[in-house]
C-alpha cells in the first residue's frame, strides 16, 4: 500500500466540480485580482474565527507581515518568537525592520513555553521609566511576543496573554498551520490566531485550509488595523493610483484562490475532524515506549495539521517507511537558530535545549482528512516493526 504524507487528490475530487465551475466564470469574467470572491472569502472567514475583520493577502507570510505592521511592530524592535518554527516567522519580523528573539519550546507541545518566556522577560529585560521594555543586552526595545500555533495546536495562550499585558507587549499571532484549532479562556472556546492584535493565516495548498496556490489572510477587531492591513496589501493606496502609505507591497490575493476558499471553508470542520480521527487510530495503535505521541492539553483543540511524533533514529526510521512506500516528513530538522542565514542573530547551539532536541528527534506520519483506518494501521504496523 502506498501512504502519501498528504493526499490532496482525496481533497480535490470532493470539491473539483463546485471550483471548475467558479473557474470557468472567472476566466469569462476575466477578473482575476480581488473582486467579489474575495470580500466573499474574508466575510465567511472572519465569521469562522470570530473576528470582526479578515483581510485576504498573498501568502501566510505576507500575512505575518501585514499582521506586525498593523500591530505597529516597527524598526529597531524586538519581538519574542520560537526557533522551532517555519523560517516565514521570523522572516516576517525581520521584514519590518525588527529582530527576532528567541525562547525555548515546551518539550511535550512543541509551542512557546510560558516559563521560558517570563523567565526571560523578567530576567533579561528591564522596565525603563516610561514602561517600555528593553533587552539589557543589546539594548533594544521589546515589543511584542508571536506565539506560533505550531502543528495544529493553539499555544497556552492565558498566560502568555498575562505576560504581555504585564509586560505591555503586542500580541501577533501565528495560526498558519492552525485553523479551527481551539483554546478555551473564560470559560470560552475561542480560535488559534484571534487573541492578540492580529493574526496571520496561510493558505498555501497543504494547509487545513489551503488553495491552489499561494495565499493568507490576516484577522483581528480593530477597524483601523483592518484599514491599514486592506491598504498596505494594494500598494499603500486608499484607491486607485492614490497613495497614502509609502509601505505598501503587492500582497493581494487573487479571484481564483478566493473562489477555491470559498468552497473549501464550508468543508474545514469535516476535514479537520477527518484529521482527528486518523490521530486518535495512530494514538490507540502507537502506545510504545519507544514512541513519543503528541499531546492535546485539557481547554484545547488539536487539528493536527501534522502528526508529529519523536522516535530514536528518525532518518533510518523514515528511510525504511519510505522503502514500505510511506512518506513522511520532518518539520522541522535544524533550528532556526543554528541556520547558517540567522547566524547573525548571534545564538549558539545548546541555547535552545528543546528547540534542538525536538529538531533531531521529530518524525511527521502520513496526516490527511481522508486518510483511511487501513492507512493508518499500515502505517502503525510498519512503524512498529522498522522501530529499533
Ligand atoms: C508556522 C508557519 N508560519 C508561516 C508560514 C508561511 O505561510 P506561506 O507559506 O503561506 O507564506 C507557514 C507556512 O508553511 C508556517 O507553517
Amino acid at each position: 500500500m502506498k501512504v502519501p504524507f498528504a493526499d490532496l487528490g482525496a481533497l480535490h475530487r470532493e470539491v473539483r466540480e463546485e471550483v471548475d465551475a467558479l473557474f470557468a466564470e472567472i476566466i469569462d469574467q476575466s477578473s482575476f485580482i480581488g473582486g467579489p470572491h474575495v470580500k466573499k472569502l474574508e466575510e465567511s472567514f472572519a465569521d469562522y474565527c470570530g473576528t470582526r475583520f479578515a483581510v485576504a493577502c498573498a501568502s501566510g507570510t505576507a500575512a505575518l507581515k501585514l499582521a506586525l505592521m498593523a500591530a505597529g511592530v516597527g524598526q529597531g524592535e524586538e519581538v519574542i518568537t520560537v526557533s522551532h518554527t517555519f523560517v516565514a516567522t521570523i522572516e516576517a519580523v525581520i521584514s519590518v525592520g525588527a529582530h527576532p528573539v528567541f525562547v525555548d519550546i515546551e518539550k511535550e507541545t512543541y509551542n512557546i513555553s510560558v516559563e521560558r518566556l517570563a523567565e526571560f522577560l523578567e530576567q533579561e529585560c528591564q522596565v525603563q521609566p516610561d514602561g517600555g521594555l528593553i533587552n539589557k543586552h543589546s539594548k533594544r526595545p521589546v515589543t511584542a511576543v508571536l506565539p506560533v500555533h505550531l502543528y495544529g495546536l493553539s499555544v497556552d495562550m492565558e498566560p502568555v496573554l498575562a505576560l504581555a499585558e504585564r509586560f505591555r507587549l503586542k500580541v501577533v499571532e501565528d495560526a498558519a498551520q492552525a485553523h479551527g484549532a481551539l483554546y478555551s479562556m473564560d470559560g470560552k472556546e475561542r480560535q488559534a490566531g484571534t487573541f492578540g492584535q492580529a493574526g496571520a493565516f496561510s493558505f498555501y495548498p497543504g494547509k487545513n485550509l489551503g488553495g491552489m496556490g499561494d495565499g493568507g489572510a490576516v484577522v483581528t477587531d480593530d477597524p483601523e488595523r483592518d484599514r491599514r492591513m486592506r491598504c498596505w496589501r494594494d500598494h499603500g493606496q486608499s484607491e486607485k493610483y492614490v497613495y497614502v502609505s509609502p509601505r505598501g507591497w503587492n500582497m493581494r490575493l487573487d479571484a481564483l484562490q478566493g473562489a477555491v476558499l470559498n468552497v473549501k471553508l464550508p468543508r474545514l470542520n469535516d476535514w479537520n475532524e477527518g484529521r482527528r480521527q486518523a490521530a486518535g487510530w495512530y494514538m490507540e495503535r502507537l502506545q510504545d515506549d519507544r514512541i513519543v505521541l503528541p499531546v492535546e492539553p485539557a481547554g484545547r483543540k488539536h487539528v493536527y495539521h501534522v502528526f508529529v511524533v519523536r522516535v530514536p533514529d528518525r532518518l533510518r526510521v523514515s528511510e525504511e517507511l519510505s522503502g514500505r512506500e510511506i512518506q513522511t516528513g520532518l518539520h522541522y530538522p535544524i533550528s532556526l537558530h543554528l541556520q547558517e542565514g540567522y547566524r547573525y542573530l548571534g545564538y549558539k547551539a545548546g541555547e535552545f535545549p528543546e528547540a534542538e532536541a525536538a529538531a533531531e528527534s521529530i518524525l511527521s506520519l502520513p496526516m490527511f482528512p481522508h486518510m483511511t483506518e487501513e492507512q493508518v494501521d499500515y502505517v502503525c504496523e510498519a512503524l512498529l516493526e522498522v522501530l529499533p
